[in-house]
């Protein structure tokens, strides 16, 4: 049975995504990241972001986690998503306190030093089941645990082995860590 409430909400929030539609047509956005693969814009006075990626896999990702923000609280929750146009919206994340930062810049040289030992595709989990667990501070053990469970639920293969887990794709959002990246 369909709830009113959840027939509501689904029109507000169809409402909301085609005001932010409305606004980058009219080019009302501004540039705020790049990386690797895409490019990150601001849309002004919302506090969404659009993000135009050559990367094929980030939008298998997107697509599966668009709208589904209570299932996939690890990840930045994303209300729209364009195959064609290589594009999705998420919300704005704000930036990783430098605590989180350096947690995350030596758990990865950690990692990666475990994966040249192992000379196998290993992912952080493998690393976390090894010795990651007790070489990291709890906070963010914990938070890699919830998001091992949610890569799991998107039900894409290998998706841990091509996580890329670095800092400059962890952001926060109210309170949390996200990935913003993926
Ligand atoms: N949801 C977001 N909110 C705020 N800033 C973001 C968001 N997503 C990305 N950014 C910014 O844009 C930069 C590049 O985005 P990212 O998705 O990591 O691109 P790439 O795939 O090229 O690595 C990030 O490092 C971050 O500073
Ligand atoms: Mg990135």
């Amino acid at each position: 049975m369909i709830r009113l409430k959840n027939i509501l909400s689904e029109v507000l929030q169809q409402e909301q995504v085609d005001i932010l539609l409305d606004k980058i047509r009219n080019k009302q956005y501004v540039r705020i990241g790049a990386g690797d693969n895409g490019v990150v814009y601001e849309i002004s006075d919302t506090d969404y972001v659009f993000k135009i990626t050559r990367e094929r896999d980030e939008f298998e990702v997107a697509s599966v986690i668009v709208g589904r923000d209570s299932e996939f609280k690890c990840f930045i929750p994303v209300v729209y998503v364009n195959d064609s146009e290589k594009m999705y919206i998420m919300k704005n994340a704000s930036e990783l306190p430098i605590k989180y930062k350096q947690m995350i810049d030596n758990f990865y040289a950690r990692y990666t030093k475990f994966a040249l030992d192992m000379q196998g595709e290993v992912s952080i989990f493998n690393y976390l089941d090894a010795d990651g667990a007790r070489e990291t501070e709890s906070a963010l053990v914990t938070f890699l645990r919830k998001l091992q469970q949610e890569i799991i639920r998107t039900g894409i293969s290998e998706f841990d082995l091509d996580l890329d887990f670095k800092s400059d794709n962890v952001m926060m959002f109210n309170n949390r860590l996200v990935l913003v990246d993926w």
